[in-house]
């Protein structure tokens, strides 16, 4: 495995996207130690500037020269743009964290969560992938569970929020709820139907031969191979809803053994990276709105599945900003690792 030094160059691909920007930020709040900060984007971005420690920083046009002295490049732009540049940092000497699905599925690529998978991170040669943003939402929360009772299968429908979609989506999402209000139609432009006061099955090309879409056959898989159980049973439903940021998830698991919930509480209570959220007396569960912004995954509505009198199979419900955790903040976790 590649290492890096104590004070790498970074550079991040994608830097004026909803994850570029909060990748700044997460080295900054970590305190990631930088010996200089490299920004790219297209040649939209060009002249534009971001802040970091106290400093502005330009945003350069991507080229095949970008990588030259550069240690860490941290990828947010896309499949297209991964494919195409990934490689090319890797044999300019860089070790590459990437957000994109692009080599999600590769065999010789890591696919890491660092609490549930960080000794993977030992692999890789040269690239290793970000989970998509869901998977990483359910499998936090899961893995202290299935660790002790293997989860056999899992049934899921997510809730995910405009950002999952990038920035312009964001903006779309603010502009049309503003259009609604004020009583104008306004078409949708990066979304696949209108998003103010509505929601609609994720809008990613449906699978003919299995009625999947490609964001619920991204979570089916990814979550497969990050807890190494290429025969988990998983059943995923996507949905795009009308919030801005942090995506939730309705999740039934059904285990091994019988499961009682407040064994799984406990499991959960003292696992990393998860905050329980389950709050009966006061219907306090967790909402986007306590998740955004924060590192935690939040957990609760755990509960028995009562459709299985066997006592395995447990309901629970997540909420998880999938900005940090589901993008920016795995990825820089994954690189505090390769120091
Ligand atoms: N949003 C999420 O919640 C989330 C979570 C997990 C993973 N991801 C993944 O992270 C990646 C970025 O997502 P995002 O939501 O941040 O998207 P975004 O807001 O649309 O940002 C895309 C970024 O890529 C840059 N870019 C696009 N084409 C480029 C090119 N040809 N050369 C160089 N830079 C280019 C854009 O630059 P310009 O601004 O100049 O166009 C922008 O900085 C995607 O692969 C996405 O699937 C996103």
């Amino acid at each position: 495995m590649r290492r890096l030094s104590r004070s790498p160059v970074i550079a991040i691909v994608g830097a004026s996207g909803a994850v570029g920007v909060e990748l700044l930020q997460c080295l900054e709040r970590r305190r990631f130690p930088v010996s200089a900060l490299r920004l790219f984007a297209s040649p939209r971005s060009a002249g534009r500037k971001l802040a970091f420690a106290g400093r502005e920083l330009p945003i350069e046009t991507l080229g095949e020269a970008s990588f030259a002295g550069v240690d860490l490049a941290l990828f947010s732009a896309g499949s297209d743009v991964a494919r195409r540049f990934a490689p090319l940092a890797v044999a300019a000497g860089a070790v590459v964290i990437d957000n994109s699905s692009a080599f999600r599925r590769d065999a010789a690529v890591p696919l890491v969560v660092p609490e549930i998978n960080g000794a993977r991170i030992a692999e890789h040669r040269g690239i290793i992938a970000n989970p998509n943003c869901v998977a990483i939402t359910a499998a936090l929360p899961l893995w202290p569970i299935h660790r002790v009772n293997p989860i056999a299968r899992i049934v899921l429908a997510s809730y995910q929020a405009a950002s999952g979609a990038g920035a312009q989506a964001v903006a779309e999402l603010l502009d049309a709820t503003r259009a609604y209000l004020d009583g104008r139609e306004q078409p949708p432009r990066v979304l696949l139907h209108p998003a103010a006061f509505n929601l609609f099955s994720h809008d990613t090309a449906i699978d003919p031969a299995t009625g999947y879409n490609v964001e619920e056959t991204k979570v089916m898989a990814e979550l497969r191979k990050i807890f190494a159980a290429p025969d988990l049973r998983i059943c995923a439903t996507c949905v795009r809803v009308p919030v801005l940021r942090a995506h939730s998830a309705a999740i039934t698991i059904e285990c091994t053994r019988p499961m009682p919930p407040e064994a799984a509480r406990a499991l959960l209570a003292v696992a990393p990276g998860i905050r329980v959220v389950d709050d009966a007396e006061r219907n306090y569960f967790p909402m986007p709105k306590d998740a955004s912004g924060q590192d935690d995954i939040l957990v609760g509505r755990i509960r028995r599945d009562l459709s299985d009198d066997s006592f395995r199979s447990l309901a629970l419900f997540v909420s998880g900003d999938q900005l940090l955790k589901g993008a920016a903040l795995n990825a820089v976790q994954i690189a505090e690792q390769l120091l």
